[in-house]
């Protein structure tokens, strides 16, 4: 079996065999690993519950297989480079062997304030080696970890520690964002006065700010890892132990904890990230997502570490001190493999070409692209520009739910086509349906994307509600699993993402739904009912378009528009601020009381030639209203 496809021939090959023996094919992956205890089974499944399991019976530890496993051959080869967020701050290496030893100080250090296997522990930190080390840590010592972007109010911090039962956070005194500080502690401190699960804090020096400690629960990181002791065997997990709880929005307006395992998600993470990227031995890979996503665990901390592979951390913004901060670390570390998002590489073409001239970006082999869909602009921009015309580029389709990537070219062995994902990776089974559910089998048809078959990094449950998960994921078509994707076929089997067909909107690669925005913007004193959709924005891919009906007739507009603004970042965090905000009398409903959406999303679009049949609304009037007073 080999790790690494290297021609066109062999990816279809291995898709083949993927297809035709899925145990084989994966259980010859897995052999690579060390298992404290041999599986029984490969797989057992049902997509009815659903019930999925990987390695059945199988023992391992994930952190035994990212870092043990190479102490031999690369204890001192660069695990982690860290690349801070000012340029002039010394940045800092960490080998396999010293990561090693970090990674087993802070489990010992966990489980010396009272954490113990299965407990969660929610991570709530900057981009600094100490993030990926807490992570490892949970993993080593059988915590689970649920990492929570830095950005996200206390507000939404607190409903995640709630949903979790956390019994301690992690966390720093603050952080730096480009010019920014933020103070990191007294959000946590704001979250945890609604968090009665919540026992220790672990409080790492960022900023130097020496926060407000609370006697008896927080703790500092630096006195505490002081204490602890550098051996730590890894604890022994079942294959299908939870390793980590990630929180992602759906349609409805509350985040679901997606639940991933230890065994299948090893695998597949591992698999996809040497082929996806063509990994070799000596790259220097960076992926510039924040661990608080999936992308950050999948392509920044485990799959990376799994392979051996040298991965870079960078705490800083694309914008800062100037656009060029991405291609001056690209030269500064060599590095080879590019992995960044759409809205980014957006964002930094309009800030001009110049920036990237002036690096010489000679070391780059591969680039990636992930989070939503990439426009044939910003992809010719990248591969031009960045690429030299000499670097494939990867365009990476997958959810917070699928674990690791599940439709992308190989980079340089399939070939890459602008604005497609292109072709299913070996394992993969998508098919595309319309919405009554009949499966498509022409090409260029626009269809709803699901999973026939179930891959080893797929998600097993919604945490505390396996309901829930079933009804989202399992319940539209029977025995598939539902992306919430549409997407299109060529004749030559490439997808193209078109983007959400549900409630939820991606702007610049973060997901919200439309209902978590909704119940922000009604907790304002002066809002009666608001309808939130998402438009096509330039950079951020798309925008969120806010119409609200006040309780009484506005007196000052910019006031309320401010109290909005204040609300959702009270309740969500700033990156869900709406773009536009419309005050509107009524809102397009059914006579059923349903607002329709689709009208509105036509309005925000600024496509008000096709609305479609209005007629069956309560009251027709409204649209003529609505259109009359859209923002453009
Ligand atoms: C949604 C998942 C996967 C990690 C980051 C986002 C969209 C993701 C692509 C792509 C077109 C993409 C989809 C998907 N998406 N990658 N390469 N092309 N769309 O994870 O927050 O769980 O969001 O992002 O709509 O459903 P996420």
């Amino acid at each position: 079996m080999h790790t690494r496809i290297r021609t066109f021939e062999e990816y279809q090959t291995a898709y083949q065999q993927s297809v035709e023996n899925p145990e084989a094919f994966w259980g010859a992956l897995a052999e690579q690993f060390i298992w404290q205890k041999k599986w029984d089974k490969v797989l057992d499944w049902n997509f009815e519950e659903p019930k999925v399991q990987w390695f059945v019976n199988g023992k391992l530890n994930i952190t035994e297989n990212a870092l043990d496993r190479h102490l031999k051959e690369r204890g001192n080869k660069l695990a982690i480079i860290w690349e801070p967020n000012d340029p002039k701050e010394r940045f800092v290496r960490l080998t396999y062997r010293e990561l090693h030893e970090q990674v087993c100080k802070a489990a010992n250090m966990l489980k010396a304030q009272g954490v113990k296997k299965g407990d969660r522990v929610v991570i709530y930190m900057p981009m600094i080696p100490e993030l990926a080390i807490s992570v490892l840590a949970c993993a080593r010592m059988g915590a689970v970890h649920s990492v929570v972007f830095a950005g996200f109010s206390s507000s939404s911090l607190a409903d995640r520690i709630n949903d979790a039962q956390a019994y301690a956070v992690i966390t720093s005194d603050g952080l730096y964002r480009g010019a920014k500080e933020i103070p990191v502690k007294r959000v946590v401190d704001e979250a945890l006065e609604h968090c009665p699960s919540v026992k220790r804090v672990i409080v790492k020096e960022r900023v130097g700010w020496k926060p407000r400690m609370m006697e008896g629960r927080d703790v500092s990181w630096e006195a505490e890892i002081e204490k602890a002791d550098k051996n730590c065997p890894a604890e022994v997990m079942d294959a299908e132990d939870m390793l980590f709880i990630l929180y992602t929005s759906g349609s409805t307006g509350k985040p679901k904890g997606v639940v991933h395992t230890c065994g299948g998600y090893m695998v597949y993470t591992d698999y996809t990230f040497r082929n996806v990227f063509q990994y070799e031995e000596s790259d220097i890979y960076w992926c510039t997502a924040d661990i608080g996503w999936v992308t950050g665990h999948s392509y920044i901390v485990y799959g990376p570490l799994l392979a051996g592979a040298t991965t870079l951390m960078f705490e800083g913004v694309p914008t800062w001190p100037d656009a060029g901060r991405f291609w001056q670390v690209v030269d500064k570390h060599n590095v080879n493999t590019f992995y960044t998002a759409p809205t980014a590489i957006r964002s930094l073409m309009a800030a001009g070409t110049d920036h990237v001239l002036s690096y010489s970006l000679d070391s780059l082999k591969i680039l990636g692209s992930v989070g939503e869909p990439i426009n044939e602009e910003a992809w010719h921009w990248y591969h031009i520009h960045v690429g030299k015309e000499k670097c494939p580029i990867v365009d990476t389709w997958w959810q917070t739910e699928t674990g690791g990537i599940l439709i992308s070219n190989l980079a340089g062995v399939t070939p890459h086509k602008p604005a497609h994902a292109t072709l299913p990776l070996p394992g993969i089974q998508p098919v595309l349906l319309t919405a009554e559910g009949k499966e498509i089998t022409e090409n260029e048809e626009e269809g709803l994307l699901c999973m026939k078959f179930p891959w080893p990094g797929m998600l097993r449950t919604t945490y505390g509600d396996h309901e829930r998960c079933r009804q989202t994921y399992f319940s539209s078509f029977k025995g598939l699993y539902f992306t919430g994707d549409g997407a299109r076929r060529d004749e030559h089997g490439n997808y193209r993402i078109i983007g959400r067909v549900d409630d939820v909107i991606n702007v610049s690669g973060h997901r919200f739904g439309t209902a978590e925005i909704e119940n922000a913007i009604n907790q304002c004193i002066h809002v009666a009912e608001s309808a939130v959709v998402g438009y096509p924005h330039e950079i951020k891919g798309q925008g969120i378009y806010a119409y609200v009906i006040t309780r009484e007739p506005i007196t000052n507009e910019e006031n309320l528009r401010g109290e909005i603004l204040e609300a959702v970042v009270k309740e969500i965090g700033k990156i869900a601020r709406p773009d536009k905000i419309q005050f509107v009398s009524g809102l397009p409903k059914t006579r059923s009381g349903k607002i329709m959406r689709r009208i509105l999303r036509k309005i925000a679009e600024g496509d008000t030639s096709s609305l479609g049949d209005t007629s069956t609304l309560l009251d027709p009037n409204v649209v003529d209203e609505i259109k009359a007073g859209a923002i453009h």
